[in-house]
Protein backbone atom coordinates (compact mmCIF):
# COMPACT_ATOMS: atom_id res chain seq x y z
CA UNK A 1 0.00 0.00 0.00
CA UNK A 2 1.00 3.41 -1.16
CA UNK A 3 -1.03 4.89 2.10
CA UNK A 4 -0.81 5.08 5.93
CA UNK A 5 -3.28 2.40 7.43
CA UNK A 6 -5.60 4.80 7.90
CA UNK A 7 -5.91 5.76 3.78
CA UNK A 8 -4.00 8.95 4.35
CA UNK A 9 -0.58 9.68 1.96
CA UNK A 10 0.98 12.05 4.34
CA UNK A 11 4.62 12.66 2.90
CA UNK A 12 3.48 11.17 -0.13
CA UNK A 13 3.70 13.33 -3.69
CA UNK A 14 1.59 12.52 -6.44
CA UNK A 15 1.23 13.86 -10.60
CA UNK A 16 -2.05 13.85 -12.14
CA UNK A 17 -2.22 14.67 -15.58
CA UNK A 18 -5.17 16.14 -17.47
CA UNK A 19 -5.26 17.87 -13.83
CA UNK A 20 -6.49 21.36 -14.91
CA UNK A 21 -10.45 20.17 -14.98
CA UNK A 22 -12.64 17.22 -15.02
CA UNK A 23 -11.98 13.90 -13.49
CA UNK A 24 -8.45 15.10 -13.18
CA UNK A 25 -9.01 18.08 -10.99
CA UNK A 26 -11.18 15.99 -8.90
CA UNK A 27 -8.69 13.62 -8.44
CA UNK A 28 -6.07 16.30 -7.25
CA UNK A 29 -8.59 17.37 -5.08
CA UNK A 30 -8.90 14.18 -3.14
CA UNK A 31 -5.48 13.04 -3.15
CA UNK A 32 -4.61 16.60 -1.14
CA UNK A 33 -7.27 16.18 0.96
CA UNK A 34 -5.75 13.28 2.04
CA UNK A 35 -2.18 14.78 2.66
CA UNK A 36 -0.26 14.32 -0.77
CA UNK A 37 1.29 17.63 -2.10
CA UNK A 38 0.15 16.62 -5.67
CA UNK A 39 1.33 18.42 -9.15
CA UNK A 40 -1.09 18.80 -11.77
CA UNK A 41 -0.52 19.09 -15.58
CA UNK A 42 -2.14 19.95 -18.92
CA UNK A 43 -1.80 22.21 -21.54
CA UNK A 44 -3.98 25.19 -20.15
CA UNK A 45 -1.81 26.66 -17.89
CA UNK A 46 -4.64 28.76 -17.08
CA UNK A 47 -6.86 25.65 -15.83
CA UNK A 48 -3.67 24.07 -13.89
CA UNK A 49 -3.07 27.26 -12.42
CA UNK A 50 -6.25 27.60 -11.26
CA UNK A 51 -6.67 24.26 -9.43
CA UNK A 52 -2.86 25.14 -7.38
CA UNK A 53 -4.29 28.47 -6.68
CA UNK A 54 -7.81 26.99 -5.33
CA UNK A 55 -5.64 24.64 -2.96
CA UNK A 56 -6.43 21.66 -4.79
CA UNK A 57 -2.68 21.32 -5.84
CA UNK A 58 0.69 22.28 -4.54
CA UNK A 59 2.49 22.89 -8.43
CA UNK A 60 0.91 22.99 -11.72
CA UNK A 61 2.85 22.60 -14.65
CA UNK A 62 1.93 23.01 -18.38
CA UNK A 63 2.36 20.71 -20.93
CA UNK A 64 1.29 18.04 -23.21
CA UNK A 65 1.59 14.40 -22.31
CA UNK A 66 2.26 13.43 -25.88
CA UNK A 67 5.21 14.96 -25.75
CA UNK A 68 8.48 13.18 -24.84
CA UNK A 69 10.21 15.84 -23.24
CA UNK A 70 7.40 17.84 -21.76
CA UNK A 71 6.97 15.14 -19.83
CA UNK A 72 10.21 14.76 -19.06
CA UNK A 73 10.40 18.63 -17.57
CA UNK A 74 7.12 17.68 -15.60
CA UNK A 75 8.96 14.80 -14.07
CA UNK A 76 12.20 17.36 -13.12
CA UNK A 77 9.67 19.92 -11.82
CA UNK A 78 7.78 17.62 -10.06
CA UNK A 79 11.13 16.20 -8.43
CA UNK A 80 12.39 19.52 -7.73
CA UNK A 81 9.31 21.33 -5.90
CA UNK A 82 7.84 18.38 -4.17
CA UNK A 83 10.52 15.50 -4.31
CA UNK A 84 10.52 11.74 -5.90
CA UNK A 85 7.17 10.65 -7.06
CA UNK A 86 5.08 8.22 -5.32
CA UNK A 87 1.80 7.81 -7.29
CA UNK A 88 1.00 9.14 -11.13
CA UNK A 89 -2.67 9.41 -12.17
CA UNK A 90 -3.01 9.33 -15.99
CA UNK A 91 -6.47 11.20 -16.48
CA UNK A 92 -5.21 13.39 -19.47
CA UNK A 93 -7.34 12.13 -22.08
CA UNK A 94 -8.89 13.28 -25.22
CA UNK A 95 -11.97 12.37 -27.83
CA UNK A 96 -12.61 12.53 -31.16
CA UNK A 97 -15.38 11.07 -32.62
CA UNK A 98 -16.55 9.62 -36.21
CA UNK A 99 -17.06 6.51 -37.89
CA UNK A 100 -14.20 4.79 -39.76
CA UNK A 101 -14.87 5.66 -43.15
CA UNK A 102 -14.87 9.72 -42.62
CA UNK A 103 -12.37 9.84 -39.53
CA UNK A 104 -9.10 11.95 -40.47
CA UNK A 105 -6.24 9.63 -39.96
CA UNK A 106 -4.51 12.42 -38.04
CA UNK A 107 -7.34 12.65 -35.52
CA UNK A 108 -7.17 9.04 -34.84
CA UNK A 109 -3.10 9.28 -34.22
CA UNK A 110 -4.21 12.14 -32.10
CA UNK A 111 -6.22 10.19 -29.70
CA UNK A 112 -3.91 7.45 -29.83
CA UNK A 113 -0.88 9.79 -28.83
CA UNK A 114 -2.77 11.48 -25.39
CA UNK A 115 -4.43 8.89 -24.47
CA UNK A 116 -2.04 5.35 -24.89
CA UNK A 117 1.20 7.00 -25.50
CA UNK A 118 1.07 9.52 -23.17
CA UNK A 119 0.86 6.46 -20.40
CA UNK A 120 4.12 4.89 -22.22
CA UNK A 121 5.93 8.28 -21.45
CA UNK A 122 4.47 8.79 -18.37
CA UNK A 123 5.41 5.54 -16.97
CA UNK A 124 9.23 5.97 -18.39
CA UNK A 125 9.67 9.03 -16.84
CA UNK A 126 8.60 7.81 -13.37
CA UNK A 127 9.34 4.29 -13.12
CA UNK A 128 13.36 4.06 -12.73
CA UNK A 129 12.43 6.38 -9.51
CA UNK A 130 9.82 3.84 -8.15
CA UNK A 131 11.57 0.64 -9.02
CA UNK A 132 14.87 2.30 -6.85
CA UNK A 133 12.68 3.21 -4.02
CA UNK A 134 10.89 -0.04 -3.74
CA UNK A 135 7.16 1.95 -3.86
CA UNK A 136 4.69 3.38 -6.05
CA UNK A 137 1.63 3.17 -7.93
CA UNK A 138 0.82 4.09 -11.51
CA UNK A 139 -3.01 4.40 -12.27
CA UNK A 140 -4.56 5.26 -15.49
CA UNK A 141 -7.90 6.31 -16.22
CA UNK A 142 -9.40 4.11 -18.68
CA UNK A 143 -13.23 3.97 -19.53
CA UNK A 144 -16.05 2.04 -19.78
CA UNK A 145 -15.02 2.23 -23.63
CA UNK A 146 -12.18 -0.38 -22.65
CA UNK A 147 -14.59 -2.97 -22.49
CA UNK A 148 -17.69 -2.54 -25.01
CA UNK A 149 -17.51 -1.27 -28.74
CA UNK A 150 -19.24 2.63 -29.49
CA UNK A 151 -19.99 3.49 -33.20
CA UNK A 152 -17.92 6.92 -33.72
CA UNK A 153 -15.80 5.88 -30.85
CA UNK A 154 -13.39 3.58 -32.50
CA UNK A 155 -10.39 5.79 -31.70
CA UNK A 156 -11.08 6.52 -27.88
CA UNK A 157 -11.93 2.91 -27.49
CA UNK A 158 -8.87 1.52 -28.96
CA UNK A 159 -7.02 3.50 -27.02
CA UNK A 160 -8.71 2.42 -23.67
CA UNK A 161 -8.66 -1.08 -24.74
CA UNK A 162 -4.90 -0.53 -25.26
CA UNK A 163 -4.25 1.33 -22.30
CA UNK A 164 -5.87 -1.22 -19.81
CA UNK A 165 -3.21 -3.74 -21.90
CA UNK A 166 -0.78 -1.73 -21.55
CA UNK A 167 -1.06 -1.68 -17.73
CA UNK A 168 -1.63 -5.29 -17.37
CA UNK A 169 1.75 -6.18 -19.06
CA UNK A 170 3.71 -2.93 -16.99
CA UNK A 171 2.04 -4.52 -13.74
CA UNK A 172 3.95 -8.00 -15.23
CA UNK A 173 6.73 -6.36 -15.82
CA UNK A 174 7.39 -4.28 -11.97
CA UNK A 175 5.69 -7.60 -10.45
CA UNK A 176 7.65 -7.98 -7.12
CA UNK A 177 8.99 -4.70 -7.57
CA UNK A 178 6.97 -2.08 -4.89
CA UNK A 179 5.28 -0.76 -7.94
CA UNK A 180 1.32 -1.57 -8.44
CA UNK A 181 -0.34 -0.55 -12.01
CA UNK A 182 -3.62 -0.28 -11.94
CA UNK A 183 -6.43 1.61 -14.44
CA UNK A 184 -10.11 2.95 -13.28
CA UNK A 185 -12.72 2.26 -15.75
CA UNK A 186 -15.48 4.97 -14.83
CA UNK A 187 -19.00 5.10 -17.20
CA UNK A 188 -20.51 8.42 -17.96
CA UNK A 189 -19.06 11.36 -15.91
CA UNK A 190 -20.50 14.96 -16.31
CA UNK A 191 -17.69 16.31 -17.70
CA UNK A 192 -16.91 18.59 -21.08
CA UNK A 193 -15.32 15.00 -22.59
CA UNK A 194 -19.07 13.73 -21.78
CA UNK A 195 -20.75 16.65 -22.86
CA UNK A 196 -19.07 16.15 -27.00
CA UNK A 197 -21.18 12.43 -26.52
CA UNK A 198 -24.58 11.30 -26.57
CA UNK A 199 -24.61 9.64 -23.21
CA UNK A 200 -25.86 11.03 -19.98
CA UNK A 201 -23.74 11.69 -16.98
CA UNK A 202 -24.03 8.11 -14.68
CA UNK A 203 -21.84 9.91 -12.11
CA UNK A 204 -19.81 13.21 -11.03
CA UNK A 205 -16.12 13.53 -10.92
CA UNK A 206 -15.63 13.68 -7.32
CA UNK A 207 -17.45 9.86 -7.34
CA UNK A 208 -14.30 8.80 -9.67
CA UNK A 209 -12.08 10.81 -7.50
CA UNK A 210 -12.72 8.89 -4.51
CA UNK A 211 -12.29 5.39 -6.34
CA UNK A 212 -8.79 6.62 -7.70
CA UNK A 213 -7.90 8.17 -3.94
CA UNK A 214 -8.58 4.65 -2.95
CA UNK A 215 -6.75 3.04 -5.28
CA UNK A 216 -3.84 5.22 -4.65
CA UNK A 217 -3.48 5.25 -0.60
CA UNK A 218 -5.75 1.59 0.24
CA UNK A 219 -6.09 -0.82 -2.59
CA UNK A 220 -4.20 -3.90 -1.66
CA UNK A 221 -0.98 -4.94 -3.60
CA UNK A 222 -2.16 -8.12 -4.96
CA UNK A 223 -4.96 -5.82 -6.96
CA UNK A 224 -2.06 -4.52 -9.18
CA UNK A 225 -3.21 -5.41 -12.98
CA UNK A 226 -6.65 -4.93 -12.53
CA UNK A 227 -8.60 -2.60 -13.87
CA UNK A 228 -11.40 -1.21 -11.77
CA UNK A 229 -15.06 -0.82 -12.99
CA UNK A 230 -16.97 2.03 -11.88
CA UNK A 231 -19.93 1.26 -13.97
CA UNK A 232 -22.84 -1.12 -13.84
N1 LIG B 1 -16.22 12.01 -18.84
C1 LIG B 1 -16.45 10.72 -18.97
O1 LIG B 1 -17.61 10.28 -19.11
C2 LIG B 1 -15.31 9.74 -18.93
C3 LIG B 1 -15.63 8.38 -18.78
C4 LIG B 1 -14.61 7.46 -18.73
C5 LIG B 1 -13.29 7.88 -18.82
N2 LIG B 1 -13.01 9.19 -18.97
C6 LIG B 1 -11.60 9.57 -19.05
O2 LIG B 1 -11.30 10.39 -17.94
C7 LIG B 1 -10.19 11.24 -18.25
C8 LIG B 1 -10.56 12.67 -17.92
O3 LIG B 1 -11.62 13.07 -18.78
P1 LIG B 1 -12.67 14.21 -18.40
O4 LIG B 1 -14.01 13.64 -18.65
O5 LIG B 1 -12.33 14.81 -17.09
O6 LIG B 1 -12.38 15.22 -19.61
P2 LIG B 1 -12.06 16.78 -19.66
O7 LIG B 1 -12.90 17.53 -18.71
O8 LIG B 1 -12.07 17.12 -21.09
O9 LIG B 1 -10.55 16.87 -19.11
C9 LIG B 1 -9.49 16.32 -19.85
C10 LIG B 1 -8.19 16.81 -19.23
O10 LIG B 1 -7.09 16.26 -19.99
C11 LIG B 1 -6.24 17.34 -20.38
N3 LIG B 1 -5.55 17.02 -21.63
C12 LIG B 1 -6.11 16.75 -22.83
N4 LIG B 1 -5.15 16.54 -23.74
C13 LIG B 1 -3.96 16.68 -23.10
C14 LIG B 1 -2.60 16.58 -23.49
N5 LIG B 1 -2.26 16.31 -24.77
N6 LIG B 1 -1.64 16.79 -22.57
C15 LIG B 1 -1.96 17.08 -21.28
N7 LIG B 1 -3.23 17.18 -20.85
C16 LIG B 1 -4.21 16.98 -21.75
C17 LIG B 1 -7.18 18.53 -20.50
O11 LIG B 1 -6.50 19.78 -20.42
P3 LIG B 1 -5.98 20.57 -21.72
O12 LIG B 1 -7.06 20.47 -22.77
O13 LIG B 1 -5.76 21.94 -21.18
O14 LIG B 1 -4.70 19.91 -22.11
C18 LIG B 1 -8.05 18.32 -19.26
O15 LIG B 1 -7.37 18.77 -18.10
C19 LIG B 1 -9.90 10.99 -19.74
O16 LIG B 1 -8.84 10.09 -19.86
C20 LIG B 1 -11.18 10.39 -20.24
O17 LIG B 1 -10.95 9.59 -21.38
C21 LIG B 1 -13.98 10.13 -19.03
Amino acid sequence: MTGGPDGRLDGRTAIVTGGGRGIGAAVARELTRRGARVTVFARSAAEVDGVAASGGAALAVAGDVSVEADVVRLRASHERVLGPCDVLVHAAGILVRGRVEVLDPAAWRRVLDVNLTGAFLLARAVLPGMRARGRGRILAIASISAHVGTAEGSAYNASKWGLVGFAKSLAEEVRGSGVQVMTISPGGVATRMLAQTPFPPAMEADDVARVVGWCAAEAPDAMSGSDVEVFG
